[in-house]
């Protein structure tokens, strides 16, 4: 492995919360001067000890990233109170506040007059379109969305969405940032409201509900469907080449199948309103299996699982 050296370049982090901290994780492994901000100076301070905790948990599994150790990765991240301080300097400023639309364009308000001319500034929201985000921004065009799939330490997909405006060179620099970083970015070549993973997320969702909606199947039922059955494939291969290798590429899928996943498909009910009995039945299916004090407990056996398929992916593609 190619020895990770600590660099100068600084890249600041707004929102050190969940996602704010991964990332702070992330572009440290590589060598990054991370600056982490939040509004709230005791996030700060938890953030930097639980991202210790992560990494030294990291490191017992086998799965810290680059070369540097627990304690220099940790020394790259700095906590920042001064926004003023934080970003000065920043190539990158990367914002992670909640997904509030009014909330994040007050934020960048603050944001746009510190940054630096060829700064880029990037947001880890989930569905609101880089257009409506960053319209009003004097540095509107070097703005882009990066957002994450959580947790990202363990799922590195990183969907890129530069605005109508955003200078040609953003997406070039930010998806070879996340490549460095370990991360796995693909492009929106142009903006959709929830872009694209949690598009194909509510989709299946909806046809979830509905099959629990008209009593085909428990919810427990359905969600083994996809991680005994569908989930198992997917972790290696999407849905394009999975039907690729189910017949002998995808003209012989279409001659035997189409006909079946147009009858199918046309039986579809519309997406359901997320209320009402069935959300009860759902809610309680789990919370017999996974009581809500327990959920943190769960989240940690969800990303041990994680972490070992990640560490089974890179050993295979090694
Ligand atoms: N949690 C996920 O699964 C997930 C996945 C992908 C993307 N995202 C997106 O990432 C963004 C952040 O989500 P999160 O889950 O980390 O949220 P979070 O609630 O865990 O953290 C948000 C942080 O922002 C801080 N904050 C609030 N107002 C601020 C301000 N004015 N200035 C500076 N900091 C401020 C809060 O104190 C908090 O620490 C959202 O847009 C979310 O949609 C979340």
């Amino acid at each position: 492995m190619a020895e990770t050296k600590i660099k100068q370049d600084k890249i600041c982090i707004v929102g050190s919360g969940l996602i704010g901290k991964s990332f702070a994780m992330l572009f440290a492994s590589s060598g990054y001067k991370v600056h982490l901000y939040d509004i709230q100076a005791s996030q700060v301070t938890d953030a930097l000890s639980n991202i210790r905790t992560q990494l030294v948990d990291l490191k017992e599994m086998g799965l810290l990233r680059g070369t540097l150790t627990v304690d220099q990765q940790h020394s790259c991240i700095n906590g920042a109170t001064d926004l003023s301080v934080a970003i000065k300097g920043a190539w990158f400023v990367l914002e992670c506040v909640p997904e509030r639309l009014d909330l994040k364009t007050s934020v960048y308000r603050s944001i746009d007059p510190l940054l630096e001319p060829s700064a880029i500034l990037g947001s880890s929201a989930s569905s609101l379109v880089p257009s409506l985000l960053s319209k009003d921004l004097k540095n509107r065009n070097r703005f882009i969305v990066v957002h994450p799939t959580n947790p990202p330490f363990y799922a590195p997909l990183v969907e890129l969405i530069p605005a109508p405006w955003t200078d040609p060179d953003v997406l070039p620099k930010t998806k070879s940032l996340c490549t460095e970083i370990g991360q796995a970015p693909v492009v929106l070549n142009k903006e959709i409201d929830g872009f694209v993973l949690n598009r194909i997320q509510y989709a299946i969702i909806g046809e979830c509900w509905n099959i629990v909606k008209a009593g085909v199947m428990s919810p427990e039922d359905v969600d083994k469907v996809m991680s005994e059955g569908l989930g198992r494939r997917y972790a290696f291969m999407g849905p394009f080449e999975t039907a690729y290798l189910n017949a002998d590429g995808w003209v012989s899928y279409q001659e035997r199948y189409q006909g079946m996943i147009e009858r199918v498909a046309s039986s579809f009910d519309p997406f359901p309103k997320i209320e009402g009995p069935t959300l009860q039945t759902i809610h309680d299916a789990f919370a017999q299996q996974i009581p809500l004090a327990q959920l943190d407990a769960r989240r940690k056996w969800r990303d041990a699982r994680l972490a070992r398929l990640s560490k089974l992916k890179k050993d295979m593609d090694q």
